[in-house]
């Protein structure tokens, strides 16, 4: 014991002298070995001869960003993270498309909530409508129709939970419905159904109740306006889901989810409690730039990307 720390005391000078005067050698990854962790990470693609050449890999951030790989992959992260699964036609995949566009022309991530654009067919064609009516893709037919949910008096609980979901980040498992279980409104309010459908913030019957009503099933389906009045929500008086999402994307939880996805994308997982303060120097960038690609430069052209041991 006693001379494994006297020897201790002579080798950590020596190996922070080491780290000093060779730091590319151990801390960081080669320059080749970095480009294939960005390029792989942001268009899930190995490097071109030019990035993997380029003394300075990271330089090229804003450049990948702009292509159509990284677009094309984004899209479908988020597509995946925000259904839990793909939809039975590509058009009810209305946040991959939405996203594409969005990333495409470098508009505010919010945009995906709040612009003036639905995602529709067009002569058969998936497409982006502006629409002085729309939400984002929130009110998109398909999509609609998707998340209308089974609830008997036609309350869009699915939808609601979707909402506060892409939004937010908040992931919520649905009780298990056995034979003989109140699922009615009355029902939803005894103790086991209460925290998740009236008491909590995210009080998913006052939120479903701003929405609007889903009237039939299938091909009949049409939505009706609510009419449950305003409620309070989030601090906040709300009357429908355009307040609704507007208040949800002015909350902090919005710009804590962009960089949860941001990291999510980057990475393939959660921030680690190290990374508090590169978390929030991702939720800064967002706060002033507004996009996306904001969000995922500051992870990836951070130092710490391209060292050692920075991969989980
Ligand atoms: C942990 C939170 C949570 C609890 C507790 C909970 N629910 Fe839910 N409930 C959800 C979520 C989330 C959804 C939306 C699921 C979806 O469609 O994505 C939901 C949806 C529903 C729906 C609508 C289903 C549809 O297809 O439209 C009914 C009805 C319902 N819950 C009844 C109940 C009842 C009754 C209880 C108590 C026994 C209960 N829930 C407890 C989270 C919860």
């Amino acid at each position: 014991m006693h001379r494994l720390a006297a020897s201790l005391v002579v080798l950590v000078p020596l190996i922070s002298l080491a780290q000093a005067t060779t730091p590319p050698a151990t801390a960081t990854l080669g320059t080749s070995r970095c480009a294939v962790k960005l390029s792989v990470a942001l268009t899930g693609r190995s490097p071109d001869a030019a990035l993997l050449a380029n003394p300075n890999p990271q330089a090229q951030v804003d450049a990948l960003l702009q292509g159509t790989a990284f677009i094309e992959r984004f899209s479908r992260f988020v597509n995946a993270r925000f259904n839990d699964e793909p939809g039975a036609a590509s058009v009810e995949d209305a946040a991959y498309h939405l996203a594409k566009h969005v990333m495409t022309n470098r508009l505010p991530w919010s945009d995906m909530f709040l612009g003036a654009t639905r995602v529709d067919l067009v002569n058969n064609n998936v497409s982006i409508v502006t629409d002085a009516n729309g939400l984002g893709y929130l009110r998109s037919p398909a999509w609609l129709k998707r998340y209308a949910g089974n609830e008997e008096q036609g309350v869009k609980l699915s939808t609601a939970y979707r909402i506060l979901n892409n939004t937010t980040g908040i992931s919520l498992t649905a009780a298990v419905v056995v034979p003989g279980l109140d699922v009615s409104a009355a029902g939803r309010r005894n103790a086991a159904c209460a925290g998740c459908h009236y008491d909590s913030w995210f009080a998913l019957d006052k939120v479903a109740s701003v929405l609007t009503k889903r009237v039939g099933t299938g091909d009949a389906m049409r939505f009706e306006a609510p009419t449950a009045g305003p409620q309070q929500l989030l601090g906040k008086t709300i009357a429908d889901d355009k307040a609704l999402v507007t208040a949800l994307v002015n909350s902090p939880d919005f710009e804590f989810n962009v960089c949860r996805v941001a990291f999510g994308f980057v990475h393939g997982r959660n921030e680690l409690a190290c990374e508090g303060p590169l978390f929030d120097r991702c939720v800064d960038a967002f706060r002033t730039q507004r996009t996306m690609q904001a969000a995922i430069a500051t992870l990836t052209k951070d130092a710490s990307f391209c060292r050692e041991g920075s991969t989980p």
